[in-house]
């Protein structure tokens, strides 16, 4: 069945980045949002009875919460459904391979793990984190990388953005010129 509404997919490890800039991307092109990773973290603080989707708890335990086929499954036709009737951009870590691999447009972002950590310790905390913060985060970021690795596929016809040296506005601008030439 091939699609009447656009898909855009923005993946990449933990903390690259994936969820602000498709909010951002979808915003400039006027598509809905989705954050697959919300819906893990939903699930995860369900199972867990927490109400905070970002909390260190739902962090720590998200990754195994994600390797379960069922609760894959669930997120995967949720998103599916959602695309139905919308233009929508999606980020995860497999949304381009697994999820919609007929996107229109792929992308996987990747960072130095030292940078992922500086930003989300800066989103965060709202101030400039310590060294030592930022060697324990990324330890922490290096680990769920480890933990989601087997769910972690970059599609073959993704376009790699290493975000490592450009602003987030920088990222955003690339996206949305592919987008407008697919
Ligand atoms: O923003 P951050 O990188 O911290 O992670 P997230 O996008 O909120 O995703 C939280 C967790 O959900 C990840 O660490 C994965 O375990 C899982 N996830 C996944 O398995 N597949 C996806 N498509 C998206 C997230």
């Amino acid at each position: 069945m091939s699609r009447s509404k656009a898909v855009i997919a923005i993946d990449g490890p933990a903390a690259s980045g994936t969820s602000s800039t498709a909010a951002w991307v979808a915003r400039e092109l006027g598509y809905l949002h989705l954050d697959s990773g919300a819906l893990y973290r939903a699930e995860t603080a369900r199972r867990l009875g927490i109400e905070d989707l970002r909390s260190p708890e739902v962090t720590a335990a998200v990754s195994s919460v994600a390797q379960i086929p069922e609760v894959r499954a669930a997120v995967n036709a949720e998103l599916r459904c959602m695309a139905e009737t919308t233009d929508v951009v999606v980020d995860g870590r497999d949304i381009g391979s697994v999820v919609f691999p007929d996107a229109q447009l792929k992308i996987f972002l990747v960072a130095d793990p030292w940078e992922r950590a500086r930003r989300r310790l800066h989103q965060r905390l709202q101030r400039s984190a310590t060294d030592a913060e930022i060697a324990d985060e990324t330890r922490r970021l290096v680990e769920r990388d480890a933990s989601d690795a087997t769910n972690t596929l970059q599609a073959r016809d993704a376009v790699l953005i290493d975000t490592t040296y450009l602003t987030q506005e920088d990222q955003v601008q690339r996206i949305v010129a592919l987008a407008q030439k697919v």
